[in-house]
């Protein structure tokens, strides 16, 4: 069981997560290109899409916080660590997006923020092999929803797809790193039913 310092530290990682800046060692990806063919409806568009993924990476932060509060395995504990730095990117590179579009972040963040917490300490009771699973079967879902949005992302908006084509050569990499580590294969039901929770946030965060 974790400790009530661990408990605490993770209160406060949770809180900042969801209320102060996220910072980034790497530069965002293709802050150099120009946005100037960008119409306004394609804009608030884009700032919708960017949204979702800001609150996707709200989650990823509460899933690996979760995780590596229950995990064993020092080695497990390491590796989500590490991937956790680079979600952390994620999210002071998506909120940054969103700033320039004149966009908003989704109201309902702490929101998805406690959940994924939940979920992410759950998976990590259930042995680092599960935990890892977990973890490589979310971000293999993360990966394909990426694609989704680079169809849907305007041509024009060439800053928020270099964003979005970094995040999914990094998730994809998380993905091989879960697996490596020993992760197990879950069973389609729990695939299932991941993809199913993923959806709800999706489309809620693309308005709310
Ligand atoms: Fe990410
Ligand atoms: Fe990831």
């Amino acid at each position: 069981m974790p400790t009530l310092d661990e408990l605490i530290i993770a209160f406060d990682k949770g809180l900042r997560t969801v209320f102060a800046p996220a910072q980034s060692l790497r530069a965002t990806p293709g802050r150099d290109l120009s946005e100037a063919g960008m119409t306004e409806e394609q804009r608030r568009f884009s700032a919708s899409l960017m949204r979702v993924n800001h609150a996707g990476e709200i989650c990823a932060q509460a899933l690996y916080q979760g995780q590596a509060l229950t995990a064993r395995n020092p080695r497990a504990k390491a590796a989500l660590e590490q991937a956790a730095r680079e979600e952390t990117e994620h999210l002071a590179w998506t909120e940054g997006r969103i700033e320039e579009l004149g966009g908003r972040k989704s109201l309902l963040n702490p929101v998805w923020y406690a959940g994924s917490f939940a979920l992410g300490a759950l998976a990590g009771l259930a042995g680092d092999r599960w935990n890892l699973g977990f973890l490589a079967e979310t971000e293999r879902q993360v990966v394909t929803h990426l694609e989704r949005h680079l169809g849907r992302l305007p041509e024009e908006d060439g800053r928020s797809r270099a964003i979005v084509e970094k995040m999914k050569e990094d998730e994809a990499r998380h993905a091989t790193s879960a697996v490596a580590h020993g992760a197990a294969e879950l069973p389609e039901p729990a695939k299932a039913a991941m993809r199913l929770s993923s959806k709800v946030m999706t489309e809620t965060a693309f308005w709310i």
